[in-house]
């Protein structure tokens, strides 16, 4: 039995905003209503959204006052220099380019870097980082250790980066085709999972001697080095901003949606140590983004997230973040929930191919039970399989990744444990009907990034 710890979010809750549970009756029609997509749904029928970790966090009340301070000059701003600030204070970049979020950060960087035919190594790339590598013709090739794909070992640091792997692909392509590689701290697309002060360090080494910048996808950066800290031993103890001082000192630069660790509602930026590479940045923050001080963002914006960013290395907050998240995964496991394991920094994520082994993964498994778990619960998950992974564009066939997973993403600092018991309740509901559940197939299909619109009906 997974007993809670006696300690506590360390904060207390100064304003709050309704939510709202409606009947399963109410929610079965609203979900068909919905084409069975749960992106079609309104977030006041929704009780506990667990969507997505982006831009869903509590800002708090320093931000907040940060925010009313925000100076909302077009150039050269206060807020600007703030932000400028903290990240060269945090991070040790001294070049910041605000955008408007991460994808924003990853269109102006890759502007400059990255052309057709070249490639980029990452350990798993989100997906806007790697449409806008695959939009300029060059490929995104995954390179992360294979320890990643046993989602039962207990292997600490499943976002490590596959160094032998990486060398092996350095030289078949040759480091003149590599413009830059991409680290994705925490590692998203694979479960959360971290990446260890010794993979980074090692990444960098290799990477040094070929001459090849290192580039951190930061979103989650603070996460990360929570994991450092609690499963590296060279680092127990170790003060969370050296840690993040220690693993950006190996980067040529970061991009950053601010929306996950920064604990803001919108926000990305660029930075850099290369005043010629920002140079060349420059213009396509003005073209894409905004003036180079504000990037598409208000004074205020700015403000928040410089506020945001010390919010987020806070070691009492990540402590209570990450106990949060194995709070629900610990206790899913316990109710014979099938789990990605170890547990990762904003999620949790469900086998559902495991779960639900009667739906062929032909009838979007994860997304059967995407559905069911808000009509029993009125919780919202996301499905990250099948119909994620879109049609291969040369065969047109449906793409049938190694996993189906349904992510259950905690928002920061919005809810309390008790939710938690929550979205386990439904869970156990879900298992009750579990061997009635019924695939889906769709009625509607777009041809592109088909799982925010698409619509399906039941197998019957
Ligand atoms: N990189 C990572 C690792 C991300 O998780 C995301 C967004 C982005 C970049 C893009 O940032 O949304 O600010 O443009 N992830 C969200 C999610 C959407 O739900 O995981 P953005």
């Amino acid at each position: 039995m997974f007993e809670k710890e006696v300690f506590a979010e360390p904060y207390k809750i100064k304003m709050v905003e309704k939510i709202r549970k409606i009947t399963k009756a109410e929610r079965e029609k609203l979900v068909r209503e919905a084409g069975y997509n749960v992106f079609n749904l309104k977030s006041r029928d929704v009780y506990i959204d667990l969507l997505t970790d982006s831009g869903t966090g509590a800002m708090s009340d320093e931000q907040w006052s940060e925010m009313l301070k925000g100076d909302e000059a077009y150039a050269g701003s206060v807020s600007f220099e703030k932000l400028q600030k903290a990240i060269d204070d945090i991070m040790g970049f001294k070049y910041v380019l605000p955008t408007h979020q991460g994808r924003g950060a990853e269109n102006v960087l890759f502007s400059v870097m990255v052309k057709k035919d070249d490639v980029i190594i990452g350990n798993m790339h989100f997906d806007t980082t790697k449409a806008h590598i695959e939009v300029r013709g060059a490929h995104a090739i995954n390179c992360v250790t294979k320890e990643a794909f046993d989602t039962n070992s207990d292997y600490p640091f499943k976002g490590n980066i596959d160094t032998e792997k990486l060398e092996e692909l350095i030289k078949e392509y040759g480091p003149e085709r590599i413009p830059l590689v991409m680290i994705t701290v925490t590692c998203n697309s694979g479960g959360g999972q971290p990446v260890s002060m010794e993979n980074i360090k090692k990444t960098a080494a290799i990477l040094k001697k070929y001459n090849i910048p290192m580039f951190f996808d930061a979103a989650r950066f603070a996460e990360n080095a929570y994991f450092i800290r609690t499963r590296e031993d060279a680092y127990k103890n170790v003060p969370i901003i050296q840690i993040v001082r220690e693993m950006f000192s190996y980067a040529n630069g970061a991009t950053m949606s601010c929306k996950k660790d920064a604990i803001v509602n919108i926000g990305g930026f660029v930075a850099l140590n290369s005043p010629d590479l920002y140079q060349q940045c420059t213009q396509f923050c003005v073209i894409y983004e905004g003036f180079v001080t504000y990037g598409g963002l208000s004074g205020r914006d700015l403000a928040a997230i410089a506020q945001g960013l010390y919010d987020g290395i806070d070691y009492e907050y990540l402590k209570s973040r990450i106990y949060q998240t194995e709070y629900l995964g610990k206790k899913l496991r316990e109710a014979g929930v099938p789990i990605i394991w170890p547990i990762g920094g904003h999620a949790v994520y469900v086998n559902a191919r495991e779960f639900l082994p009667q739906i062929p993964k032909e009838e979007f498994t994860a997304q059967a039970l995407v559905v069911q778990l808000y009509i029993e619960g009125g919780v919202r998950s996301v499905e990250i399989g099948t119909v994620l992974a879109d049609r291969d564009p040369i065969t047109g066939e449906n793409r049938y990744p190694e996993l189906d997973l349904v992510r259950l993403a905690i928002p920061r600092r919005t809810y309390t444990l008790s939710h938690m018991d929550v979205v386990v309740d439904a869970f156990e509901k879900v298992k009750k009907v579990k061997d009635k559940i019924r695939g889906l197939r769709f009625t509607y299909e777009p041809k592109v990034l088909r799982h925010f619109t698409a619509r399906f009906e039941f197998v019957s």
